[in-house]
């Protein structure tokens, strides 16, 4: 069978105490679109929200289960750390530490990480998100066909000991920034970061299961005794956009991540169609993973399997996407069940609060 390589990722799925928090958080203040409101296909009494660009495209889009009664998960092997998202250059990332700052959302950075700038923040439950530029990219240290070769450690000035805090701190927009302009808009994933105690396994798992590859091997800049590997959708010249994962390689005995309220659930890859989600399951089985049956998402299909550390790890195809069940210019707007629950609206509608 030819390799199956995914062109990145189609969603990451996190958890959220409150709907409504959320709603305000990531619509308001962020400025994503909320793409569809319906409720967990497997727990129909809670929502499932769907925020993304205008049209919800693979690649922008982060979802979030609603667990009312959830203790907080945390982080760690097997879990994921942050979620970035991209902006086009330092001077918007700059307007969105202003405007998050202004509205009491505490922000580090921006960080020169090399490969990209990054700012750093917390949704209101807790999860980390980062907004990194989109450039300058993964070839300013190493040549564009042959990324991650070798480790590449990064400059002095990138490191702890090596920053000026106090300058970083007190970077910011010099303006208030009360609407979100149409240059600061936030383009969908940039990276994932999670941790892993096995990066040969992991990186095993990341170039056999999905087609990933290798971009770069390097330490993190936070704490330079661990190692910091990224894979992506490299075809030898170009890193797609919406691909890249990222893990810290951590030492074997280290505390595992625990799922709740705060940390990220799943993270979904994309496939094509409906017939290369059947290819990669066969492909999945046939390296030893359990994989389940495709289940009908409504808005994509979906296989779900985990990687060596435990990661709940997601096929969703492309097709058929958010204007299945809506009109392209009001997704979102009202609740929407799937054909199979459809029967019990007047049973499930009042037990959710109701969103504005
Ligand atoms: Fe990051
Ligand atoms: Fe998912």
């Amino acid at each position: 069978m030819s390799q199956l390589t995914t062109t990145g990722f189609h969603h990451v799925t996190m958890v959220s105490r409150d709907a409504a928090r959320t709603l305000d958080f990531y619509r308001d203040l962020l400025g994503l679109k909320l793409v569809k409101k319906t409720v967990n296909f497997d727990v129909p009494e809670t929502y499932h929200l769907y925020f993304g660009d205008g049209m919800g495209n693979p690649g922008t889009l982060l979802t979030f289960f609603e667990w009312p009664n959830a203790g907080r998960g945390n982080w760690g092997v097997g879990g994921i750390h942050h979620v970035a998202l991209s902006v086009e250059n330092e001077a918007e990332q700059l307007k969105w530490k202003r405007r998050l700052t202004d509205n009491g959302v505490p922000v580090s950075g921006p960080y020169n990480r090399g490969y990209f700038k990054s700012i750093y923040l917390a949704d209101p439950d807790g999860q980390i998100l980062e907004i990194a530029t989109a450039g300058p990219g993964f070839d300013i240290d190493e040549p564009a066909d042959a990324l991650g070769q070798q480790v590449i450690l990064p400059k002095a000035a990138q490191l702890p000991d090596g920053r000026d805090e106090r300058e970083i701190r007190a970077a910011t927009h010099p303006e208030p920034v009360p609407v979100i302009e149409d240059s600061m808009t936030l383009q969908g994933i940039h990276h994932v970061t999670g941790f892993t105690d096995d990066l040969v396994a992991a990186n095993e798992f990341y170039e056999s299961a999905l087609g990933l590859r290798l971009i770069k091997k390097s330490v993190n800049q936070d704490d330079p005794d661990t190692l910091h590997y990224f894979w992506a959708n490299y075809d030898g010249q170009r890193v797609l956009p919406h691909s890249d994962m990222t893990l810290f390689g951590w030492k074997p005995t280290s505390r595992h991540a625990r799922e709740g309220v705060g940390q990220t659930h799943h993270i979904a890859f994309r496939a094509e169609s409906d017939e290369q989600q059947l290819a990669w399951r066969e492909h999945l089985l046939s390296l030893g993973h359990n994989v389940t049956p495709v289940l009908d998402r409504n808005y994509f299909k979906s296989i779900y399997f985990r990687s060596p550390d435990g990661l709940l790890v997601e096929i969703a195809t492309d097709p058929p996407g958010f204007a299945v069940d809506e009109d392209p210019e009001s997704l979102g707007e009202d609740l929407k069940l799937p054909e199979w629950l459809e029967g019990q609206r007047s049973e499930i509608a009042p037990l959710l609060k109701v969103l504005n």
